[in-house]
């Protein structure tokens, strides 16, 4: 045995992060149920390594085993559900020990990987790294969120920490530039223990909600412009290169210009106008959304966005209604017009992605209190700053302001957010208003909006739920004028409707 790690899988994330190890000088193990992929794993590091083979393939979980130095450190990148117990079955017939680790990077749910390390303990340590940024992160620096025993961390952190997506620690910003052979060694490192069991998989999957609803707020904005301004996607796309110059410079925007000026070689149009509206999804933005109606932690632009693709995804229902209902009638508007509401609509960009991150830092902030996980949200803002797809210059600042206060309440009231909100927020107000005005939905923006609002305001017309929760089910209320937690009930049913103190 030689391997420093051995991988099982070598779909696009597997194949990518062995090769990633690969140029890192890590000896890797490599091991697929389908042979084919083990030789096309092997083929390409060989044609990237001037014939040089680093990767090791193997024939089967025993060889594997075999061939990985002990303690063994294995790793599965399959899909998640039921293929990583199948493995992990597997693994234990072919021999795998106690003081052995055994990785999942697969996105699983959380509860899973919780249940998981449960189940496998005294049999090997069950630990997980959620990783983010696709095939080209997988190959040259992904974001990593590891969680699990501390013991298993130690052993692989230099491992993880080697591969990952590098960030310069002068400007914030990701190293960009590395090649087949050539990865990035210096910088901060976006790979740190997040906390025990499925902490890493919750946190990767609140990066995957805030991920979603940072897309449905790119999306409505170039609504608004493509629908209601009249926009080329053309032009969408040079105001979008323009909003990736300031404190919206991000991943998701890069890639947003890119596709708005494809041009569809067959059919001659913008590539935009001829893909098909309607939204795929894998699960974890909804388990985002769940998640934060278990724990009373509202996230309503991350639901309102899982909201999106499912309304996207009804596009025969859609046709048919558009027959039937009607929006209002629109007055075009004029060149100057146009240019107040471009504005408008990049701050109310701005505000919602503010308030998004706001809920997905407080859901996990929820998460961490019923869970007893101890979260570093400066160190999960760092991780989230190159690598993965919702980096951001933006998350710079995140990280700034658990900087000024660990234990902040909510992003909204750090004292740069707040500014920041309160200089942005009439046009913010206005590009909602005009969307409405123009039948263009905007449901992230309004969620956005009214969690701002409603997280805001020190009375909210709860006192009249509760009275009405009273009258109908005798579900009592508390007084603004008597100790927090006495309750009261009024008998509604009598002439007299007495106040009782319960
Ligand atoms: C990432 C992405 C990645 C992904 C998901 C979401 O961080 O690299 O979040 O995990 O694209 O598969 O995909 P859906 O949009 O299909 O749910």
């Amino acid at each position: 045995a030689q391997c420093d790690i051995g991988f099982v899988g070598l779909g696009v994330m597997g194949k990518s992060l062995t090769l990633n190890l690969a140029d890192n000088g890590f000896q890797v193990a490599a091991f697929d149920l389908d042979a084919g992929k083990v030789d096309a794993a092997m083929t390409q590091d060989q044609v990237e390594n001037n014939g040089v083979a680093r990767v090791q393939g193997c024939s089967s979980f025993g060889d594997l085993l075999a061939k990985v130095k002990a303690p063994r450190t294995i790793v599965l990148s399959v899909p998640a559900g039921a293929p990583v117990d199948s493995v992990c079955r597997k693994l234990i017939e072919a021999g795998i020990g106690p003081d052995d680790t055994v990785v999942d990077t697969g996105n699983s749910l959380w509860s899973d990987t919780v249940r998981r390390e449960k189940k496998y303990a005294g049999l090997f340590m069950f630990f997980s790294t959620a990783v983010s940024g696709g095939e080209a992160g997988a190959r040259f620096g992904p974001s990593l969120m590891p969680s699990g025993d501390e013991r298993a961390w130690q052993r692989i952190k230099p491992m993880w920490q080697a591969i990952a997506a590098k960030v310069d620690p002068q400007t914030g910003k990701p190293i960009e530039g590395a090649a087949p052979g050539k990865p990035i060694t210096e910088g901060e490192p976006c790979a740190e223990y997040i906390g025990p069991n499925g902490a890493g998989h919750y946190v990767k999957m609140v990066h995957n909600g805030i991920e979603y609803a940072d897309m449905q707020l790119i999306c409505e904005a170039y609504h608004v412009m493509r629908d209601a301004l009249d926009m080329t996607p053309k032009a969408i796309a040079e105001v979008f290169r323009q909003w990736n110059q300031g404190v919206l410079d991000s991943y998701l925007m890069e890639i947003s210009v890119e596709v708005l000026e494809q041009q569809d070689s067959h059919s001659g149009q913008p590539l935009v106008d001829v893909i098909m509206d309607r939204a795929g999804q894998k699960g974890t933005g909804m388990w985002t959304a769940m998640s934060s109606l278990e724990l009373a932690a509202p996230a309503p632009t991350i639901t309102a966005a899982v909201y999106a693709r499912a309304m996207s995804a009804m596009k025969t229902e859609r046709v048919a209604a558009a027959k039937v209902l009607r929006g209002p009638q629109v007055a075009p508007m004029s060149e100057q017009e146009k240019a107040e509401t471009i504005a408008q609509l990049h701050d109310a960009l701005y505000c919602s992605k503010i308030c998004a991150y706001a809920q997905g830092f407080q859901l996990m902030s929820a998460a961490a209190k019923a869970n007893g996980w101890k979260l570093d949200f400066i160190a999960i803002a760092k991780i989230w700053r190159a690598g993965c797809i919702i980096r951001a210059v933006f998350l710079q600042s995140i990280a700034d302001a658990y900087g000024r206060d660990q234990e902040l309440a909510n992003l909204l009231v750090d004292q740069f957010f707040a500014e920041q909100i309160e200089s942005h927020q009439g046009n913010w107000r206005m590009a909602i208003a005009k969307a409405t005005m123009m039948g263009i939905p905007v449901g992230a923006f309004s969620s956005a909006l009214s969690y701002y609002d409603a997280y805001r305001l020190e009375t909210l017309p709860a006192n009249l739920l509760q009275g009405q929760r009273d009258f109908f089910g005798a579900h009592t209320f508390e007084r603004t004028d008597q100790p927090a937690g006495e309750m009261y009930h009024v008998e509604w049913g009598t002439a007299e409707r007495k106040m009782v103190k319960m």
